[in-house]
């Protein structure tokens, strides 16, 4: 028999020991450490080797040929460009995402996508069954010859397969599902998740073929279980959107092969995920002219500026503590704006509860919003609508200065694509010599200034 070695894992950070404690020492999360049975097996070392790999010898590095093979493109654009331009052969990635945030769905599609245009694609799921995975495709019209589904957890039993279908790609829903044999430890165990997902990058670095891995998040945002998955994959892509709202953002937080902080916008319809070729235009699809406390906020995500609406309501506090409600805009932003507001501007807003809401169900959390929120929050405090073609681009500082804010042109030109007159920004060191034509910009120096401008008052 193999001789056993149990230690204890902690299921958030990875982090081993041989002996269970109610606080995981490295991270510290409460009763987060489980016991794991592992087999001290020569063969399961072996195992661990990528497939094929013969022994390594040390290259000059001018030598080294950058060729990764052509990316493949996926004809559904939001997602190729999110990648960096498409998929890389021998390549894995992570996409990430909260129950019914629709990972499946988006991978069905691109399965779909790709079996039409590119190659075979292997979908294998651990959580459905083949007929519900038939249900789904009817319902999003895919009947793809080159699409082959599979119903299987063992991972053994699932490399086999790979190696009978040989496919371009290869789709893995969900890794939390997934278990090698091998291993005592039952599925979803953070030792199981980290080794089957090493397995499977061995896979793609020794063959070639694309592998995707679906991870579940947890209610805390991280990925559930390890986070050691981040760092075994090449890419790592988090689906988001509130589940209350159409809207879904595919992120790249991590790319090998690209740009991060990338952002394809799609939305969740009755027949699968639509791309949205012009979100800012989506965003601001429902906003109503001349309503108090609404501002638009010219937002970065990646290297692509956003337009949303950011809307703000101030109400007379019924109890003595006032109440501050961010949704979509971090906490602390708008403690920030709300402080810099009574301090600098003299609103009375200790008296009052603050509501910012970004339309469209979007996170923001860049700085560069701060200003559009404090116009919001004034016109909603004064009660008067602002400008109707006036955007708000801005970074407010503790003394209620504004402060410069990154890849203006940018922000400008979108803003003057749709339709924007004048643009309010932080009063710039140089001149700005790319202003589109149509824009105006007013600079101004502090929040003051700009409330002045912004709201009016008799
Ligand atoms: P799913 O892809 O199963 O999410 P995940 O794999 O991330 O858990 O689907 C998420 C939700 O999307 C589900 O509640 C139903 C909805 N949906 C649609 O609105 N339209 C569709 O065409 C499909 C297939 C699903
Ligand atoms: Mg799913």
């Amino acid at each position: 028999m193999a001789k056993t070695r149990s230690s204890y894992v902690c299921q958030h950070c990875g982090y081993r020991a041989l002996k269970g404690f109610g606080r995981c020492p490295n991270c510290g999360q409460f009763n987060t450490m489980i016991e794991e049975v592992e087999e001290i097996a020569k063969p399961a070392r072996q195992n661990r080797q990528p497939l094929g790999s013969t022994r390594s010898a040390p290259q000059r590095l001018a030598e080294v040929s950058a060729d990764m093979g052509e990316r493949l493109y996926v004809p559904i654009h939001e997602f190729s460009r999110v990648l960096g331009g498409g998929i890389v052969p021998g390549s894995i990635v992570l996409v990430a995402g909260e129950p019914g945030a629709g990972k499946s769905t988006m991978l069905l599609q691109v399965s779909h996508a790709i079996a039409e245009e590119v190659g075979t694609v292997l979908y294998v799921s651990g959580e459905e069954s083949a007929a519900q995975i038939k249900m789904r495709a009817d319902r999003l019209n895919i009947s793809a010859q080159d699409l082959f589904l599979l119903t299987e957890t063992n991972l053994g039993q699932i490399l086999e397969h790979v190696n009978r279908v040989n496919p371009t790609v290869l789709i893995v829903d969900s890794i939390q599902t997934m278990y090698a044999d091998d291993l005592e430890s039952s599925p979803g165990n953070v030792s199981q998740v980290r080794e089957c997902a090493g397995r499977l990058q061995g896979l793609a670095k020794s063959s070639g073929v694309c592998v995707f891995l679906v991870g579940h998040v947890t209610k805390e945002g991280s990925i559930a279980g390890p986070k050691v998955l981040e760092h075994i994959v090449d890419t790592v892509l988090y689906l988001e959107g509130d589940p209350f709202q159409a809207f879904r953002l595919l992120r790249s937080v991590k790319n090998r092969f690209g740009a991060t902080s990338e952002v394809g916008v799609f939305e969740m319809s009755g027949t699968g995920m639509v791309e949205v070729p012009n979100p800012s235009e989506a965003f601001l699809a429902e906003r109503v002219i001349n309503a108090p406390g609404s501002a638009i906020a010219v937002t970065m995500e990646g290297t692509r500026p956003l337009l949303v609406e950011l809307q703000a309501l101030t109400s007379p506090t019924p109890f003595g503590n006032p109440r501050r409600t961010p949704n979509g805009v971090d906490m602390n932003r708008l403690l920030l704006v709300s402080a810099v507001l009574s301090k600098r501007v003299g609103l009375r807003l200790h008296e009052q509860d603050i509501f910012v809401n970004v339309v469209g169900g979007i996170k923001i959390n860049e700085p560069a919003s701060d200003l559009a929120m404090a116009a919001a929050m004034a016109s909603s405090y004064y009660d008067k609508p602002l400008a109707a073609d006036l955007t708000f681009i801005g970074e407010i500082g503790l003394s209620g200065e504004l402060r410069a804010v990154g890849q203006l042109g940018a922000r400008l030109n979108e803003a003057a694509k749709l339709g924007f007159k004048r643009a309010l920004v932080p009063k710039m060191r140089r001149k700005v010599d790319d202003v589109p034509s149509g824009l105006k910009l007013i600079e101004v120096r502090n929040i003051a200034e700009a409330l002045a401008l912004a709201v009016p008052r008799e």
